[in-house]
């Protein structure tokens, strides 16, 4: 088994998500070295060519390649954008039972390989199949990371830097719970600077706001069939947390072991990520409406759960 102190990405998937992840990489100097893998052989090659002609004009080299399982054996993170994609009108959770097929073989040639690194999983519905990772992997908790509620919390911190003509990265708040339709957004925390934003908006522009983030990707579908490039910012931030050792909080999918009273389940949390995967699960202390609606977030996806593996 090689060891796996590098930086080295292995992304399975080439799809618009796993292609729009590899420019991003490449865009922000994330790693050294890269290596796509994808079923359709040409496409992961074209890209590579593609991509190629890009690094004379990224902050840093990077070593680009097109390769195949074995060459997760020595990554540090591998991350998994392959699967079928959302159709127009299907949530996220109609896709469970044909993704999670899939990563059962997916996952088990990574592991085959003697990958020893951190997983980033970003197929959806993607808290099931952080779940499924986890499972099939064997790998510790810490090391197996969902993408969570990475998107939703910077579509909320987008429209709430637009409502209060701030900088999103100055706004704080996160989405929790499902990346999907049960998601719950965090208002009692929500502030900008410790000034707390709740009590400035009316309950209907509050309302407004949060299904704004929860239909956005039906309506982004809609229009373009797809949405690719907020989620690749997302991975490209949670990868550079890992790489570079960062102790950042970032709401990412992850096991709760005890968390809110609940186990066993993979939901979005704010926690904090640096070269070892999850250090911690960051705990908030939500209102008892948000809580409510967490606890029914986290049946949603155990019921699913209980059907696939009971
Ligand atoms: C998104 O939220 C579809 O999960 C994808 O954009």
């Amino acid at each position: 088994m090689k060891i796996t102190l590098g930086n080295k990405v292995v992304l399975i998937g080439t799809g618009a998500v796993g292609s729009s992840y590899a420019y991003a990489l490449m865009n922000q100097g994330i790693c050294d070295e890269l290596v796509l893998v994808d079923l359709n052989e040409e496409k992961a090659k074209g890209d590579v060519m593609d991509l190629d002609h890009g690094i004379v004009y990224a902050p840093s080299p990077i070593n680009i390649k097109f390769g195949s399982y074995e060459e997760c054996e020595d990554a540090a993170i591998v991350v998994i954008c392959a699967g079928a994609a959302q159709k127009p009108g299907e949530t996220r959770l109609d896709l469970v039972s044909k993704n999670v097929k899939i990563f059962e073989v997916i996952v088990e040639k990574i592991m085959d390989s003697g990958f020893n690194g951190i997983l980033l999983v970003a197929t959806n519905p993607v808290d099931i199949l952080a779940y499924a990772t986890w499972k099939f992997s064997g790998l510790p908790k810490e090391r197996v990371i969902g993408s969570g509620t990475v998107l939703d919390s910077a579509r909320f911190r987008y429209l709430l830097g637009k409502e209060f003509d701030t900088a999103p990265s100055s706004v704080h708040g996160y989405i929790i719970g499902e990346h999907g339709d049960s998601q719950v957004p965090v208002w009692s925390l929500a502030n900008i600077s410790g000034t707390m934003l709740a009590p400035q908006l009316s309950e209907d522009r509050q309302l407004e706001l949060e299904i704004q983030v929860r239909d956005a990707a039906y309506k982004i579908i809609e229009s373009k069939g797809a949405t690719y490039y907020g989620i690749a910012m997302g991975l490209a931030r949670i990868t550079k947390a890992i790489l570079k050792n960062e102790n950042v909080v970032l709401p990412i999918g992850a096991l709760l072991d005890g968390e809110y009273g609940q186990k066993d389940v993979y939901i979005g949390v704010p926690s904090v990520i640096n070269r070892r995967g999850i250090k911690n699960i960051v705990e908030l202390s939500l209102d008892t409406n948000e809580f409510e609606k967490l606890f029914k977030s986290i049946k949603t996806l155990k019921d699913i759960q209980t059907q696939i593996w009971e």
